[in-house]
């Protein structure tokens, strides 16, 4: 009797197996337990920020749409929107079902080895929908990634004569060492030892940009989010992009455009730069290019600058795709994500409801001017810009507080946020560089009705004054 070609299911193997957390108790590690871990394994320090806004008390069980669902069965009303990486909102049905069959249907996800029709068909889908000959498409799993394959494909396709990369004050391009480089927050350079070939102007100055192209021919790149994210939501005046334009056609520089978190239809058109009717050499994407399942980000280039940089047998794996670039499912999630984007009409949905809900949130600004400095923004990328703390006090307070202003810098923000999250169920996000800018970036699919609940709900929290607002929050701290 044979038994060669029956596998044993116990393979009698000798190496232990650590005593693992399964995929179902995952699920249901309580408040108390995740906070453990996190300490022991995670990032503690963050820890702190999260009890200071009330986040480390909740544990999303489930999420759909709009809102996110708590341990209590509470629902909490997302404009955070994972600072642009939601423009679906939570778990759209189309979405899951084109993953769910792909997984059924058993397809191949690694796409090293052979063509893949899934990574193809997404490169088609992004050249389709971006203007002039943005045709060449690198897939990576993040907005990081994307930027790092930007500023490289524009690095060869200038030349070695030309390495230096300008960008702009305020910036942020992600945490790898490449685009840390360009990146401007003195927190996130964290004293590393970065690449040294750049130059720094500020954002939306078209003299600064000229000067520093005219006084260094080694310049062969620049690198601009169209709008400032984390800088606190910032737009160049609309003149700015058309006159770049033309200074790098002058000039010979590449524009590198970082779409990551402004584009993808946020801003009401597909890119933000389409607003002013120019188009740069090199962009990149990431955030709700995955559809808000997958990490997914993409470098767009136009055809001769990647043909100039990688054109050739010999230079097409300098840069080619990572292990996961272009892998099976991701790739399907974002070609359903772009093909629901143009359905459901979300673009035109951020223009609209976009238009409304900064309308709101300026009467608001009329109605506390004391709290709140500006509204800005576009689309469903908003800035709500609160004063220093010593402004929003009553005036014979203001001498004395003026002097904390620099250390309470975000504070004010910080208890409006939390008092939204905790008393209202609404979660809105925070600025690294401007403190003082709670930032909203909704889901795309958000309706006038879900502009109307928060805008609510941020009356409320308002109408209670700085006094009130602080107090309210110390109460909570000690609670
Ligand atoms: C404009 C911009 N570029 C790049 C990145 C980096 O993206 P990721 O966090 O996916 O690496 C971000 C992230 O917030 C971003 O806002």
């Amino acid at each position: 009797m044979s038994t060669a070609m029956t596998l044993p299911t116990d393979l009698g193997a000798k190496t232990a197996k650590p005593k693992f957390i399964t995929v179902e108790e995952a699920k249901t590690l309580d408040i108390k337990r995740m906070y453990e871990l996190f300490t022991a394994h995670m990032n503690p320090g963050q820890l702190h920020f999260m009890k200071l806004l009330g986040f480390h008390k909740i544990k999303i069980e489930r999420a759909e749409g709009m809102y996110y669902y708590d341990q209590d069965g509470r629902k909490i009303l997302d404009f955070f929107g994972g600072f642009g990486s939601l423009a679906f909102g939570h778990n759209h049905p189309r979405i899951l079902e084109a993953r769910r069959k792909f997984a059924e249907e058993k397809r191949q996800e690694i796409a090293i080895a052979f063509l893949s029709q899934y990574a193809t068909a997404l490169a088609y889908n992004l050249a389709a929908c971006s203007p002039g000959d943005l045709d060449m498409v690198f897939l990576g799993s993040s907005g990081s990634e994307a930027m790092e394959a930007a500023i490289k494909v524009a690095e060869r396709a200038a030349g070695p004569a030309r390495p230096k990369i300008v960008y702009a004050e305020n910036s942020f391009h992600g945490k790898t060492k490449g685009v840390l480089s360009i990146t401007d927050g003195p927190l996130y350079r964290g004293q590393f030892k970065l690449v040294d070939n750049t130059v720094r102007v500020p954002f939306g100055d078209i003299d600064a940009v000229e000067a520093a192209f005219k006084s260094d021919p080694a310049i062969g790149t620049i690198v601009l989010e169209t709008v400032q994210g984390g800088g606190g939501i910032i737009e160049a005046d609309a003149d700015f992009w058309p006159k770049l334009r033309a200074l790098c056609d002058k000039y010979g520089v590449l524009w590198v455009a970082d779409e990551v978190q402004c584009g993808f239809g946020r801003t009401g058109k597909f890119y933000a730069f389409e607003h002013y009717g120019v188009v740069p050499d090199v962009t990149a994407l990431a955030k709700s290019l995955g559809g808000g399942k997958a990490a997914v980000g993409a470098m767009i280039a136009r055809r001769d600058v990647y043909m100039k940089a990688y054109g050739t047998p010999k230079t097409a794996m300098i840069h080619a795709m990572a292990t996961f670039g272009g892998i099976g499912e991701a790739s399907v999630t974002s070609i359903e994500a772009l093909n629901v984007l143009y359905d459901e009409g979300l673009i035109d949905n951020a223009a609209e409801v976009g238009d409304y809900l900064i309308a709101e949130l300026g009467t608001l600004q009329r109605r506390y001017p004391a709290l709140l400095k500006e509204v800005r923004g576009r689309g469903m990328m908003v800035g709500l810009e609160f004063h220093d703390f010593s402004q929003a006090m009553p005036m014979v307070l203001r001498p004395v507080m003026s002097a904390l202003d620099d250390k309470l810098k975000g504070s004010l923000p910080g208890f409006v946020g939390s008092h939204l999250l905790r008393d209202h169920g609404v979660l809105v996000a925070f600025t690294e560089y401007n403190r003082n800018v709670i930032r909203l970036e909704p889901p795309l699919i958000c309706t006038r009705a879900n502009v109307d609940e928060f805008i609510t709900a941020l009356d409320e929290v308002m109408s209670r004054g700085v006094v009130k607002i602080v107090t309210d929050f110390v109460r909570a701290q000690v609670r």
